[in-house]
């Protein structure tokens, strides 16, 4: 049985009294009906303030990216070992905003996906296509390159054992464009393909989330797709009445 998953990502968004606030109207809101997961992935300096809230609730939490290094001389960064002291079980690896605003390339986030694991966080990593890409039907091709970076620096079959993978069309990120569910199904369903080629139980089970303008009102026609496990919800995250109608579509 695969597990269902609704993660918000903050974003660089939040400030302790606006975060105390979210947490506390999802603490309040969120009921048992759902069948999902719920992760936050806060800011990292929010990191304590959100263990602190959370830790005897039904919420998880991560970090938005990890350093691919051990604590040392790499100014501003945060490495997985930090994460460990904040009960992180999370991080988002490969987000397209860290792909093309800081130019994390294929190999980088590779070594991060790799770092995080060993350290035995569950990487999401992140992958998607541009509009220009879409447009010019290489949206599998792209897909499946951004999932070889991660297979080739691994050194076993079960490289995405303890992972999830968040499909983000980035020309649906924040724009309010939303894959279409029959959009979204045809690269859920190529890239579990695409990972049964190198281990088909592992495929069966992973977690694939979508992710781009989801909003309460478009969640349950995607996930109504056979291969769309879940969310990776930006915006509508920082709304506590739209991300709990989004987990109640997972039932
Ligand atoms: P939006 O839900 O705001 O489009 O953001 C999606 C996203 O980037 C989640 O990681």
């Amino acid at each position: 049985m695969r597990q269902f998953v609704v993660a918000g990502n903050w974003k660089m968004n939040g400030s302790l009294e606006a975060n105390a606030h979210l947490l506390e109207q999802l603490k309040s809101q969120l009921d048992n009906t759902t069948k999902a997961e719920i992760i936050v992935f806060p800011p990292t300096v929010y990191l304590a303030q959100i263990q602190q809230i959370c830790r005897d609730t039904g919420i998880k939490w991560g970090a938005q990216d990890a350093s691919p290094n051990r604590p040392g001389a790499y100014t501003g960064e945060i490495a997985v070992e930090m994460l460990e002291d904040f009960a992180c079980e999370y991080v988002l690896v490969g987000h397209s905003e860290r792909r093309t605003l800081y130019h994390e390339d294929d190999v980088m986030i590779a070594m991060k996906f790799a770092h995080a694991k060993r350290h035995g966080l569950t990487p999401i990593l992140c992958v998607g296509e541009t509009l220009h890409e879409r447009k010019q039907q290489v949206t599998e091709t792209i897909v499946k390159k951004q999932l070889d970076a991660i297979v080739n620096l691994a050194d076993s079959t079960d490289v995405f054992k303890h992972a999830m993978i968040a499909y983000e069309p980035i020309w649906a990120i924040g724009t309010g464009l939303t894959a279409s569910p029959e959009q979204a199904q045809s690269v859920h369903h190529a890239i579990r393909e695409h990972v049964a080629t190198i281990d088909k139980t592992i495929a069966e089970q992973l977690t694939l989330l979508y992710g781009g303008s989801v909003k309460a009102a478009n969640a349950a026609s995607l996930f109504a797709m056979p291969d769309i496990d879940g969310f990776l919800v930006g915006g509508a995250s920082l709304d506590a009445h739209q991300f709990v109608e989004i987990t109640q579509c997972i039932k």
